[in-house]
């Protein structure tokens, strides 16, 4: 699938939507979970099970970034390399953007089946709270939070390990170091903030990935999402 695109015209015109008052997509049309955790808690390993049991398309905010960084004639290509490897949070307008567009684009090559609601798993947002408020104003509000909680030491063996093959920029023991005090400082408390909303599904991350899909199910179950 091509990378969805980024330019200032898809950046404007979206912005330019936020000022109105109603979101691009409704509730009553899709499904949105914010899939939250620290980084290597293992959201991406996790939405694979939740895509294949549960009918959700997965977007993962990294992936969408790694692919806008790589494509040619972005304008937002090093600047992405940058906050990467820094471990910091890209400016929101670019990432509501390519999730708001692949969003679009999976609803036009896939729209659900009449009588169902898409199902959307965003992996990795929002990570900062101006993201939340403003994906929530201007593409959807989200049902649930699922968040996979898990020690630094885990995540960070698991990190490093990962990046014996994954080829990222940021699978580094300086780069985690800097991620983990990203996720500390300015993601939690988007977490937090959910959490005091009532929206969070808390789940432990630290078992083998059987046992951790285990619980993500009972969580999300309990809040009445179903396998389909
Ligand atoms: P995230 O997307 O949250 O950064 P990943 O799903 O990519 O995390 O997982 C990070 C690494 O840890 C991957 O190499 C993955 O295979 C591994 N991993 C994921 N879940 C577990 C688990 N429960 N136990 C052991 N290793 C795991
Ligand atoms: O989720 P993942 O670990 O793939 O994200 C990698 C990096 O992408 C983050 O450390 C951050 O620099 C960037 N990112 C971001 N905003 C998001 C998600 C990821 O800036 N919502
Ligand atoms: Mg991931």
């Amino acid at each position: 699938m091509a990378p969805p695109t980024t330019t200032t015209t898809t950046t404007t015109s979206s912005s330019s939507s936020s000022s109105s008052s109603s979101p691009r997509f409704s509730p009553e049309e899709v499904t949105v979970v914010f899939f939250l955790g620290g980084p290597g808690s293992g959201k991406g390993t996790q939405s694979a099970n939740l895509v294949r049991d549960y009918g959700f398309s997965h977007l993962s905010a990294g992936d969408l970034l790694r692919a806008e960084q790589l494509r040619e004639g972005s304008q937002y290509g090093q600047m992405i390399k940058t906050y990467i490897t820094e471990g910091k949070i890209v400016p929101m307008e670019v990432t509501v953007n390519l999730l708001s567009n692949a969003m679009r684009e999976i609803l036009d090559n896939h729209p659900p089946a009449p009588g169902t609601k898409a199902r959307f798993l965003i992996d990795g947002f929002p990570r900062k709270l101006d993201q939340a408020v403003f994906f929530e104003q201007t593409v959807c509000p989200s049902e649930l939070v699922l968040f996979l909680d898990c020690p630094e030491d885990v995540m960070e063996a698991r990190l490093l390990k990962r990046g014996e093959t994954s080829g990222r920029d940021d699978d580094n023991a300086e780069s985690i170091r800097k991620r983990f005090r990203t996720f500390v400082e300015t993601s939690m408390p988007v977490v937090d903030d959910f959490e005091k909303k009532g929206k969070v599904v808390n789940v432990k991350a630290t078992g083998r990935v059987e046992d951790v899909y285990e619980l993500v199910k009972e969580g999300i179950e309990a809040r009445g999402l179903h396998a389909r």
